[in-house]
């Protein structure tokens, strides 16, 4: 794996990072300190040098660390280190000038740079001098700004810092003074010395803990994002996370040393503290570790024949020592690891037997392992004890168990484990009597409903290279099915000439066929490469469905009927359709074919503005999903659904947090694709310039196919106009949307292509006057008469698209607003009323200018809010009292609409964690608007930007 070594970016840490900036602004009423806890390597560092780079105004940073004192037996190492950055920072002069001369020879005591330390006394008062003098220098540099001292990894501090530290805490009153001292939780044993120190200060009032705790499945993929340059493969993320359980330096370490290995310092680290246990306890964690992360203890008892109360003995020492953690029924190891450096610890022989054992005991007694677990830990057992032949049958039997648990995952891991050992226990072969296509096909579709989509293509291009088509072409031609899914979500060349060399193999009039040309009409409509040639694939298979008599087929080609019925404009009757197909699935319990139905129903609800209805369904559809073990395709799927509903009724700031967290899991390049498009609206609409160009950036990364589906396509064209729109650059605009309406080769005929239409016309407008823009107003019309030459009425989203580019904006928005898209309502009564002051017909104006800014204000589109208000001054309208107040806000500081939003929050005293949750940003988001407005405003502190606010208002 090629890596940049860390993540540039901070993952997570909102809420920990709120608690240490509170913690600074309370120390303008007196001094505060943070004990910063977390396990090596967790993140104390990192989240600390956050802290003190988003602080919002200067602070003076002081930083200390303790070293172990095994190695350097420093007294006063922390200490030392930040007394030195002051005589750097300020230098000795001014210091002497703040402390008095005798006091800076005071220092001399730990610093013998600044000559000699006074020599006459008695080390006692000698001692609380030196105690005194850092205490006030440190009160004397607070004077002329606030103070932060950060003295990192405390667990190793010396006696010396620690009554030093415990001196400040408790003699800094008044002073904005924040203290912080890290150390890492797992290091303090019952007797650490620390322990009795942390004891004491937490129960003083200006002290607080935070806790730093490890990484989330989807922190542990940005992070690996962050790492790689790019979202992780799944693979590499369950890897990850499961050996690193969310330590991001574990994390950094896995990603660097690929699949196989376990780190070296990591395994070093864990080895010493084995070896300080004694010889009866190392060999029982050797055994416990042969028996995974947990085992239990009836198991463990049943594997080494002892009796409890010699295991117990045997094992409290490790338990004792933080190794292992021990509850009613078993033995977790902390973390995983610290078990898997033991288990890499044992030699070969003991290796192959301890495994051997573990089988056998399970088999015998599968009571020993959690409900439903005995085939798979059996499997495992068999593979580590490198017995090939049981293991082969094992894995074979296990992955037939997970798949009917819907454990797709692990059923994929067990039908590779089958293909490894497949040229090496050829008695296992002949016992299970399968043959290696078989599992290659298995492993295919395992892979294909848990979304490892490369897997999936690698099984089906050696199925494939192992068949021969003449021999038997339906086989073959089912699974150039498969390829051309595979080559489509992977974003390879090539799905169209595979689906019609499987079509052309699937001859006979059978079931197979019926497959074959149900997935060849969805692909052909999917693409618009030809919905003519598709409508009469699905019609043949169709018919195909009813002789062989399929019912779950019939369903499945209903579907893709119904949708071409869409694609040929008939958006309505395809939504019926859909409808009562999907109540006859859910009546027979068909739910897999249920949820794809409504993937496909609450894409086309969105379409036809009822985005309402399509929500409620997706969240039915999600939990099935679930319950399917279908979250990786359909779930995922139904999230981009929801993202796009959230988007079009203008819920905006909910659509956000959604397309962050489907991001999070999304390998899927034209899933992202689409979740990056709805951030670029989003931010398009908010007039976020930047953000919105990093989104269509992402965008086309993600969605660079040979392929493109329409759904694909459009936005991939029309955001860059509008960009272009967003950053008054009409020209370029105009530029754009010409080249994509002359481009030949392009599925403009359905109707995905309105808003493409819809951004050309207002590019053309931006162009005028300087660019005739005659012959591309005449291309937008005749495709949009080509768009309504349907049989049906158009739907309702259709006829406002058309009222839009014919100019008719009140009729257009009327239809917005029993859609709910606000955004699209306001775009258009903003243009109705410009085209009412050319008109000269002021309560025209009035009438839909108000509204638009009203609606506009309301979604926080805030180039459609400056419009507006343009419009109303150059034509004398108001726009009514509650209206005016983001306009005079905005102007006279400065502030964007959003940061007026989180300023109004912040005079009613709110916390950065409670502005997050009130607006749906994350608490990080909102410090930085704060510190934004503090800046924007020239003042230092929350309580003065208050009071601005309540003098301006
Ligand atoms: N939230 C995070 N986002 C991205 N990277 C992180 C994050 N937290 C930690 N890391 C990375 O993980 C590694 C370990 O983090 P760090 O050094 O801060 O841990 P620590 O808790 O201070 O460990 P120790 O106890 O050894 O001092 C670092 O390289 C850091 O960049
Ligand atoms: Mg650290």
């Amino acid at each position: 794996m090629a890596t940049h070594g860390i993540s540039p970016e901070l993952i997570g840490r909102d809420a920990e990072l709120a608690a240490l900036l509170s913690a600074a602004e309370a120390t303008r009423s007196g001094s505060s300190t943070v004990l910063l806890a977390g396990e090596a390597g967790v993140g104390k560092t990192r989240l600390l040098s956050a802290f003190t780079d988003t602080l919002p105004k200067p602070h003076r940073v002081l930083l200390g660390h303790c070293v172990e004192l095994s190695s350097q037996g420093l007294a006063y190492a922390p200490i030392t280190a930040m007394l030195r950055q002051v005589i750097s920072d300020i230098g000795v002069p001014k210091l002497t000038t703040l402390l008095g001369e005798n006091s800076v020879s005071e220092l001399a005591h730990i610093l013998p740079e600044l000559g000699e330390s006074p020599r006459n006394s008695n080390s006692e008062t000698a001692h609380a001098r030196f105690f005194q003098t850092v205490l006030t220098l440190i009160e004397r540099l607070a004077q002329q700004e606030p103070v932060v001292l950060v003295c990192e990894d405390a667990h190793w501090a010396d006696a010396s810092s620690r009554d030093l530290l415990g001196f400040l805490i408790r003699s800094l009153r008044t002073s904005p003074v924040l203290i912080v001292i890290s150390y890492r939780s797992d290091e303090l044993h019952r007797t650490h010395p620390l322990r009795a120190m942390l004891a004491e200060l937490t129960r003083l009032d200006q002290v607080t803990s935070v806790n730093v705790p490890r990484l989330a499945r989807a922190e542990v993929a940005e992070q690996l994002q962050g790492i790689l340059g790019q979202f992780p493969d799944l693979t590499v993320l369950d890897m990850v996370f499961s050996r690193s359980e969310g330590i991001p330096l574990f994390v950094e370490a896995l990603a660097e040393a690929g699949e196989d290995c376990l780190p070296r310092s990591l395994s070093d680290h864990v080895t010493l503290r084995v070896e300080q246990l004694g010889e009866d306890t190392q060999q029982m964690l050797r055994v416990a570790a042969a028996g995974g992360i947990r085992v239990g203890h009836p198991l463990l008892r049943a594997v080494t024949e002892t009796s409890d109360i010699a295991l117990e003995e045997s094992l409290r020492p490790a338990i004792r020592a933080n190794l292992l953690i021990a509850d009613s029924r078993g033995y977790t190891f902390r973390h995983a690891l610290i078990r898997e450096a033991i288990h890499d610890d044992l030699l070969p022989a003991e290796y192959a037997r301890l495994h051997k054992r573990y089988a056998e005991v399970i088999d015998a007694d599968q009571r020993l392992v959690p409900p439903g677990r005995a085939a798979i830990e059996i499997a495992q057992h068999w593979y580590a004890a490198d017995d090939r032949t049981w293991a082969m049958i094992s894995a074979w039997e296990a992955a037939e168990v997970a798949e009917r648990a819907l454990a797709y995952s692990e059923a994929l891991q067990l039908c590779e484990r089958v293909l490894e050992l497949w040229d090496n226990a050829p008695e296992a072969v002949e016992r299970l009597n399968i043959d290696h296509v078989n599992v290659l096909e298995r492993a295919a579709a395992a892979a294909r409903i848990s979304g490892r989509h490369e897997r999936g293509l690698k099984f089906i291009k050696s199925a494939l290279s192992e068949l021969d088509e003449a021999t038997e072409p339906e086989r073959v031609a089912l699974l150039l099915k498969e390829l051309a899914y595979f080559q489509g979500v992977t974003g390879r060349p090539g799905s169209l000439e595979t689906l019609r060399r499987a079509e052309k193999l699937a001859s006979e009039p059978t079931a197979a066929r019926a497959k074959v040309l149900e997935a060849f009409a969805t692909y052909l409509f999917l693409t618009g490469i030809d919905v003519a040639e598709g409508r009469r694939h699905s019609t043949e298979a169709a018919r195909l469905v009813k002789e062989t008599g399929q019912t779950e087929l019939a369903t499945d080609v209903a579907i893709s009927a119904a949708m071409i019925t869409n694609l040929e404009g008939r958006l309505t009757a395809g939504r019926e359709a859909l409808k009562q197909i999907y109540e006859h699935a859910i009546r027979d319990d068909q739910p897999r074919v249920a949820l794809r139905t409504l993937v496909n129903l609450t894409d086309m609800l969105n379409s036809l503005g009822e985005s309402r209805e399509a929500l409620r369904l997706i969240d039915d559809g999600i939990a099935s999903a679930r319950r399917q073990g279908r979250y990786s395709d359909f779930g995922r799927m139904l999230e981009l659904n929801r993202v796009e509903a959230l988007s079009a009724l203008g819920r905006w700031d909910e659509a956000s947090t959604a397309i962050d967290e489907a991001l999070t899991n999304e390998s899927t390049n034209y899933r992202r694709g689409l979740l990056l498009t709805q951030r670029a609206h989003i931010a398009l609409g908010r007039g976020e310039i930047d953000n919105a160009r990093r989104a269509i950036d992402g965008v086309h990364r993600a969605l660079s196919g040979p392929d493109l589906k329409m759904q694909e396509y459009v936005p991939s064209a029309l955001l860059p106009i509008l960009l272009s729109l967003g950053q008054e650059q009409g020209l370029q605009a105009y530029e754009q949307a010409q080249a994509t309406l002359a481009e030949p080769a392009l599925p403009l005929h359905t109707y995905h292509a309105w808003p493409l239409l819809l951004a050309a016309k207002a590019a053309c407008a931006a162009a005028e006057p300087q660019q005739d823009t005659t012959s591309l107003r005449a291309k937008i019309a005749e495709m949009a008469a080509s768009l309504q030459s349907q049989p049906d009425e158009p739907d309702p989203m259709s006829r406002a698209y058309l009222h839009m580019l014919d100019d008719e904006y009140e009729k257009a928005a009327e239809l917005w607003k029993a859609g709910e898209r606000p955004f699209m309502r306001a775009t258009a009564l903003l243009a109705g009323a410009r085209l009412a002051a050319e008109r000269s017909d002021r309560d025209g104006v009035i009438r839909q200018l108000r509204v638009a800014h009203h609606i506009a204000q309301q979604l926080g589109a805030v180039p459609l809010v400056i419009q507006a208000e343009g419009l109303a001054r150059r034509t004398g309208v108001s726009l009514g009292p509650e209206t005016s107040h983001m306009a005079a806000g905005s102007s006279s500081s400065g502030l964007t609409p959003r940061e007026a939003e989180v300023l109004r929050l912040v005079a009613q005293g709110r916390t950065n964690k409670e502005i997050a949750s009130e607006l749906f940003i994350s608490t990080k988001t909102a410090s930085v608007h704060v510190s934004n407005i503090l800046a924007k405003l020239g003042v230092t502190s929350r309580g003065e930007a208050a009071a601005h606010f309540r003098a301006s208002s």
